[in-house]
């Protein structure tokens, strides 16, 4: 259900240029935030502000790779010189990698994958929650995965990086609950984006039968219960992980 709730609030959301992070800017720009969006890859980043300027909010895309401190330093001093506070931040920019066991996975390609995740989760926190802390508000989502949880063969940098954004998320919890800044994380299973359509379709096969539902989520059902961790709805929740797995996770 929408609602009009975000009117005036402005939302960084990384890796907004498709996939999850682009259902969440839509539903927060339709609950009525202004959005920050985003992206490494230009071009679908510019496309998806001016859409989000359809939608009658102010948007801004400043082209990002959330790995590296000059570019998040750059986006965040865009987003302030435009808006003038930051209400929100969504981290969820991520990249899966190849599959590979531990025994095999090439050293490289476990540095880029854990920091697309983690290293641009910690940069991007790093970098707005000062601005949060003198609001003395703010909400902070991070994006997790069931992989986080109980691991995916094949797949350790993607699960490793997950399970770190997971206790990433609970230290903030802890650190930030004092300036009322809340900062939570959401764990889906197989949603359907680009991500899950480059699996092989064995591993997507195998990911899909573990989810009691029977089904793939939609990335707009993620985005709903990420609209709730930053509505006043959850005022007193904090350094929490919300499943969103169609039954596949147990804890
Ligand atoms: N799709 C799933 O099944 C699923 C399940 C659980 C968690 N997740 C997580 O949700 C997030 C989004 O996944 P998705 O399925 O939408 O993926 P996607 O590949 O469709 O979109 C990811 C976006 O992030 C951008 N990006 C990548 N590296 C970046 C960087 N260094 N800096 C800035 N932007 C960058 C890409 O350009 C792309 O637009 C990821 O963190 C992913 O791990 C996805």
């Amino acid at each position: 259900m929408e609602q009009q709730d975000l009117m005036g609030q402005v939302a960084i959301v990384t890796g907004s240029g498709k996939g999850l992070g682009w259902a969440i800017a839509e539903r927060l720009a339709k609950d009525g935030a202004n959005i920050v969006i985003v992206e490494i890859d230009r071009q679908s980043g510019e496309e998806k502000a001016i859409a989000i300027q359809r939608m009658g909010r102010e948007a801004l895309a400043i082209q990002t790779d959330v790995c590296k401190w000059p570019d998040v330093e750059n986006m965040v001093n865009k987003t302030m010189a435009k808006f003038k506070q930051v209400d929100i931040l969504i981290n969820n920019t991520g990249i899966m990698g190849p599959y590979h066991p531990v025994m095999e996975y090439p050293e490289d390609i476990w540095d880029k994958v854990i920091a697309v995740h983690l290293k641009g989760t910690f940069l991007c926190c790093k970098c707005v929650l000062p601005i949060m802390k003198d609001q003395k508000s703010g909400k902070v989502v991070n994006m997790g995965s069931v992989a986080g949880k109980e691991g995916n063969a094949n797949m350790s940098p993607y699960a490793t990086a997950k399970a770190g954004i997971i206790g990433l998320t609970k230290t903030l919890g802890k650190e930030m609950a004092p300036f009322n800044v809340r900062v939570n994380c959401v764990s889906p299973a197989l949603i359907d984006t680009d991500m899950a359509r480059e699996m092989t379709p064995e591993q997507r096969a195998l990911l899909t039968s573990k989810i009691p539902m029977g089904r793939l989520g939609k990335p707009e059902e993620v985005a709903a219960v990420v609209k709730f961790l930053v509505s006043d709805e959850s005022s007193f929740v904090t350094g929490q992980c919300y499943d969103i797995s169609g039954g596949r996770s147990v804890y």
